[in-house]
């Protein structure tokens, strides 16, 4: 089954057409989530290898169903709707609804329904709603954020109080601004829970254990923090 799994995940991912920083990125984050998966085993928390293998490989395919073509206008144009349609190529790839509903949840953040709703976040792909309380999920989501703020932003996730917030800033205020029409206060509850999600993972990764930057990175080296 976890061969299976992983050789499934591998399938769908290969037959992409991803761009270099997307492969990358993918691979970083797998590497770094079953990085915190072992550390957490060891611990003595359960959870599925496989499961974390495939979505973290997996988590941002539904990007090549993407509405823009350039990485600049991706960042201009928070589109977290990538997860429900990666979610759905992998269950039409014949992978696991543990897998989809991981996938789907790495966009959730930290919205709660009325602010998703709020958000006009589309219907989801598998489950409920967007979220998910698997552990497999958690540490996808972490690991997407801290390979993100780590290799992306170049900022300290550990020492750098500051780094989730500077990371996640700008896209949930773009978000809210294009969709809403208003922006968001760097304490918003969504950026709260969001930190707190991510700082929930952070004692499981140690910062040697983050890949090391990829050939084709996208590193984004001002990043628009929240104005008081
Ligand atoms: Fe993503
Ligand atoms: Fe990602």
């Amino acid at each position: 089954m976890g061969k299976d799994l992983r050789e499934k995940a591998d399938n769908v991912f290969m037959k992409l057409p991803l761009g270099e920083d997307k492969v990358g990125h993918s691979r970083a984050v797998c590497e770094c989530a079953e990085k915190i998966a072992n550390n957490m085993k060891k611990k003595g928390v359960e959870v599925d290898l496989d499961v974390v293998y495939a979505a973290a490989l997996l988590h941002d395919i539904g990007i090549t169903k993407a509405p823009f073509k350039s990485e600049a206008e991706e960042e201009e144009n928070p589109w977290p709707e990538h997860a429900v349609e990666g979610a759905k190529i992998a269950l039409q790839g014949g992978l696991p609804d543990s897998v989809a509903e991981a996938i789907q949840a790495h966009e959730q953040l930290g919205f709660n329904q009325t602010e998703m709703d709020e958000l006009k976040f589309v219907a989801p792909a598998v489950g409920k709603n967007w979220g998910s309380d698997s552990t497999e999920s958690k540490i996808v989501a972490a690991a997407d954020q801290v390979v993100y703020i780590v290799r992306h932003m170049q900022l300290d996730a550990w020492k750098d109080q500051d780094a989730i917030l500077k990371a996640n800033f700008s896209y949930v205020d773009t978000l809210y601004k294009k969709r809403t029409g208003r922006g968001v206060k760097r304490d918003h509850p969504a950026l709260i829970r969001m930190i707190e999600r991510t700082r929930e993972i952070l004692p499981y990764i140690q910062p040697n254990e983050v890949p090391a930057p990829w050939k084709g990175i996208s590193v984004l080296k001002t990043p628009k923090g929240p104005s008081e």
